[in-house]
């Protein structure tokens, strides 16, 4: 019976697909993140088929040599694969899944709900209410930015940008600049999005700058010092795809000194830890790196990964082969 490691605990749903599909599954029974010693330790002696593994574990050339050679594939339950070392996958002829599609909508919503809160200071609003500060209605109290019919820049329009964008455009009459490598005109015709041939464009004309691609060494701090300088002072930063494309520090710095007015972030450059300096400022909201998660989605994704494996397991392509 083919054997399945699961790094972590994850919905049911996932779990019942690959038992009902034949495989004795062993789930991590520590409910942590393993380090890359206790992964390699759980591995070793080649005792799996297949690992269902989660962004949170760095898999390298070490890890694929403990899997052994009859471990097949690595199914990511992520849309992002920055996690794995896919150029040593290929060598060890190991086949590495994500699991896009499922999990954009839930992300859109997410950068939304951001965009939305750190506009109107909502967790800040919240914040004060809760100390007792509210005393009465004030003309001037806690005011924010209006939304509607102000500019979005996107940077990366893949589907979950191009879904910002979508709900950005349609529901509240923004207009939408995008920048990627490739420009999709069809996308513009049906949104009205216009395409900027550099990322700096976007940063000069944006009200809010919404990141959306993924990580990979041209990206990492595509967003430093100096890009953030070229924000209007009134702009505001949304970051829901990966830390490290953000140079944590040097937001802090411009979120200080009033380079631009806020941010709203879902992700980390070295997760989990936050740089100091954001957690003492009022103008960034931080949620720890839930944007797909609602019990709907983080089910689909799980579901997805086992059917990955699946198809690896019984000869055929997994749907979202990466190598
Ligand atoms: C979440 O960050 C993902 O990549 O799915």
């Amino acid at each position: 019976m083919p054997k399945v490691f699961v790094t972590r605990k994850v919905a049911q749903a996932g779990i019942d697909k690959l038992s009902g599909a034949g495989y004795e599954v062993e789930i991590n029974p520590q409910d942590k993140v393993l380090s890359k010693e206790e992964l390699i330790y759980y591995l070793r002696e080649g005792k799996y088929d297949a690992v269902f593994c989660l962004l949170t574990d760095k898999i390298d050339k070490e890890v694929f040599e403990a899997a052994g050679p009859q471990c097949k594939i690595f199914g990511n339950m992520a849309v992002g694969f920055d996690n794995i070392d896919v150029p040593s996958a290929k060598e060890k002829k190991i086949m590495v899944t994500n699991t896009p599609g499922v999990l954009t909508d839930t992300v859109a919503e997410h950068t939304f709900a951001l965009i939305l809160s750190i506009a109107r200071r909502i967790s800040e609003g919240d914040r004060f209410a809760r100390a007792g500060k509210y005393h009465g209605w004030e003309p001037m109290m806690l005011l924010g930015a209006d939304i509607s019919k102000k500019t979005l820049g996107i940077v990366g329009l893949g589907r979950i940008g191009s879904r910002v964008a979508h709900h950005a455009a349609k529901g509240f009459e923004m207009n939408v600049l995008y920048y990627d490598v490739k420009r999709n005109e069809e996308f513009e015709k049906e949104s009205g999005a216009k395409f900027c041939a550099t990322v700096e464009e976007v940063l000069k004309n944006a009200d809010f700058v919404s990141i959306h691609v993924p990580l990979m060494p041209e990206t990492q701090h595509l967003i430093n010092a100096e890009r953030l300088k070229m924000m209007k002072k009134t702009a505001y930063l949304v970051n829901t795809s990966r830390g490290p494309i953000v140079d944590e520090k040097a937001l802090a710095e411009a979120l200080k000194a009033g380079v631009i007015r806020g941010a709203a972030i879902d992700v980390f450059e070295h997760e989990p830890a936050i740089e100091p300096e954001l957690l003492k400022l009022e103008n960034v909201i931080m949620t720890p790196h839930i944007a797909s998660a609602t019990e709907e989605t983080r089910a689909k994704m799980a579901e997805l990964a086992a059917d990955n494996i699946i198809a690896a397991l019984s000869g055929q392509k997994p749907p979202n082969l990466l190598i």
